[in-house]
């Protein structure tokens, strides 16, 4: 029985990737190709400063991209952590699904198969974000930025850390006409990282993860917290136990925060979005982290042509402030 189609994607600037992936899945493409053509659009935004072209640099000055893609009939997965000088990263995710016997590629060799799958080699950086990393760079010391790259102490964090609107990874799912659900992430993961660092969005169950049989989810912020908690294999786990999209990303959230010291919650925020099989879909972000009150976390929901901005839930450790949907 035919399904109307469902795109979901995180943020603000998630409309236009939405827009994209209903029109796809309105013209018949599977989940898959949504998602793929979604992502692509965001990755080749240089406006967006935390996904693909334009996503702002590690502490090198180097683009590391991360991004992966799920289907959900199958479980089949493609994912790359530390993609450099690459266009188009979870085009790249979508590849390892579908032409080797594995799930993930890393680093230099993630970037030798882009090549020898014909991703050309491009700059990443734009004057912006080559300008904002200079910026930042002047705030370092020599010390600080070596004590990335070197000795046993390189786990302490730098300072100052990212700022919480610099790691705004685009997560995204969708349901197309024939029931089938999909999800993605990509992102250039936190500004200013060390080199090296892999985040949540393309680990399998943090980042993104879907079945069939249940739904879909997919996360943003601070993805090293995220990926401790497996936050996105947990809000379809919960739907599968009778819970709505909204009260799993909410319950998720709760678990989290209740794993974290109350002192670290303003220095990260978290959200998720989620779709059942049946297409009931919602989010929730943590209030604390991500922004001011005045710029609370937003996501895109697309039913129809025009996608619309949704504010979810924001949850506490003790309360959730507002519930939508
Ligand atoms: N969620 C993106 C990151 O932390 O890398």
């Amino acid at each position: 029985m035919p399904v109307e189609p469902v795109f979901l994607a995180t943020w603000r600037f998630g409309v236009d990737a939405a827009r994209v992936g209903w029109k796809a899945l309105h013209d018949g493409h599977s989940a898959l190709d949504a998602i793929e053509a979604a992502g692509n659009l965001t990755e080749e935004d240089p406006a967006v400063n935390s996904v693909g072209y334009g996503g702002l640099p590690n502490a090198a000055g180097e683009v590391e991209l991360d991004a992966a893609i799920m289907n959900g009939a199958d479980h089949a997965a493609g994912s790359v952590g530390g993609l450099c000088r690459t266009r188009r990263p979870i085009s790249v995710a979508r590849r390892v699904m579908e032409k080797t016997p594995h799930v993930m590629l890393v680093g230099d060799n993630a970037m030798l198969f882009a090549r020898k799958e014909g991703f050309p080699e491009a700059n990443l950086l734009t004057d912006e974000s080559r300008q904002r990393y200079e910026e930042w760079r002047k705030t370092q010391t020599d010390s600080d930025v070596a004590h990335f790259d070197l000795g046993p102490t390189s786990h302490v964090p730098p300072k100052p850390l990212a700022t919480p609107d610099d790691h705004d990874t685009i997560g995204l799912c969708a349901l197309d006409a024939h029931g089938n659900l999909a999800v993605g992430c990509t992102t250039s993961g936190m500004a200013w990282k060390v080199p090296g660092r892999v985040g949540d969005s393309p680990i399998i169950g943090s980042g993104l993860y879907v079945d069939n049989e249940i739904g879909g989810a997919a996360g943003t912020g601070h993805g090293d917290e995220m990926m401790k908690a497996c936050v996105s294999y947990r809000v379809v786990m919960l739907m599968e136990r009778g819970l709505t999209p909204t009260e799993a990303c909410v319950e998720t959230l709760r678990y989290l925060l209740r794993k974290r010291p109350p002192k670290l919650h303003n220095h990260y925020g978290a959200a998720l979005i989620a779709i059942r099989k049946d297409g009931l879909y919602g989010g929730a972000s943590t209030y604390s982290g991500f922004h001011a009150p005045d710029r609370l976390w937003q996501w895109a929901s697309a039913t129809s042509e025009e996608p619309v901005l949704n504010e979810g839930c924001y949850v506490t450790r003790e309360t959730t402030l507002k519930m939508l949907g």
